[in-house]
């Protein structure tokens, strides 16, 4: 956390400005109070691309893209490598970067010899390339609200189920009980189950390292109640969809489900034919992004920054 005197430093001299190419960078510099810059990306046919500043910046920059359907990570990255790079090379003092999806965190530990530490080489990538801090949004619910240090750079890590809290606050639920897999109610989900006043119960989760496939187990009786399934990824929506039918064998009146990344289509359009329900937060634009993150993201960079 910077001290009085930066955040000063920082609100006097310098111009701030969120970069972007979509809504989500907009508004988050709306909710900022602070300029936006667009950034035109142009692909040559090959795949290569060429991502461009549009205009003049100095001071002090967010960067702040998102995927949208389909993902594509790598060229992602790369655009957001060449972004810093260029702001630097323009003279832009200091960068942070709101990465809304942490690309690579799945793979945040080495689970077999051999394989990489993707998540934290990709930090060093974008620190090495001149960014200060890095703001990313539910990235592995087990480390919510955490504050570290992988690969050297400040990671802020914004709990998106407040969002999803907020957003279920407005729904009309009979008896809700909220159902995550063990190691996700332990955190941010219990926490959200809490904020709405809701119960929580959790189910054991066991994913066949070298298949994918996955094993859930869960008993309860919540018949007659409405049940929300939270979770921080879709992909396939094969966790989604298990939890789904273990709910609806057990007795709920209606399912309810919500990620805070929504990561395919294909996984979208599974998890939403299957519940009454599917929302996701605008981590990624998908046609399900119906919860927004922004406010989140903006009043974390407000206490990190003093923006
Ligand atoms: C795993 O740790 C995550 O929390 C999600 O449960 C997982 O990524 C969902 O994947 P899928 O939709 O492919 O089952």
């Amino acid at each position: 956390m910077p001290d009085l005197n930066l955040k000063l430093f920082i609100k006097i001299t310098f111009m701030v400005f969120v970069v972007g190419s979509d809504s989500f960078a907009k508004e988050l510099a709306g909710e900022l109070g602070v300029e936006f810059a667009g950034v035109e990306k142009r692909v040559f046919p090959d795949g290569e691309v060429c991502p461009r500043i549009i205009g003049n910046i100095d001071g002090h920059a967010i960067i702040a893209d998102r995927m949208k359907l389909p993902m594509s990570p790598n060229r992602y990255l790369v655009e957001l490598l060449l972004t810093i790079k260029n702001l630097r090379q323009m003279g832009v003092e200091t960068i942070d970067v709101v990465m809304p999806y942490f690309v690579y965190s799945r793979q945040d530990k080495i689970f077999r010899s051999g394989e990489p530490f993707s998540a934290r080489y990709v930090l060093e990538l974008i620190k090495s390339a001149g960014a200060r801090n890095f703001f990313t949004v539910s990235s592995h619910t087990q480390r919510d609200n955490h504050m570290f240090n992988l690969g050297g750079i400040d990671v802020y890590n914004i709990n998106g189920f407040d969002a999803v809290a907020r957003y279920i606050s407005g729904l009309d639920l009979k008896d809700p009980v909220v159902a995550g897999s063990d190691l996700s109610v332990k955190g941010s989900i219990r926490q959200m189950a809490r904020s709405i006043d809701a119960g929580c119960i959790a189910f054991s989760k066991e994913r066949d390292l070298r298949t994918g496939e996955i094993k859930l187990k869960w008993s309860f009786d919540i018949s007659g109640r409405d049940i929300i399934i939270a979770d921080d990824i879709v992909s396939s929506g094969h966790t989604m969809v298990s939890s789904i039918e273990i709910a609806k064998d057990s007795g709920a009146a209606k399912v309810y489900c919500f990620a805070i990344h929504a990561v395919s289509a294909e996984g979208i359009d599974l998890v939403s034919s299957k519940a009454d329900k599917f929302v996701s937060t605008d981590t990624i634009d998908n046609p399900t992004a119906e919860i927004s993150v922004i406010k989140d993201v903006a009043e974390k960079i407000k206490a990190v920054s003093g923006i």
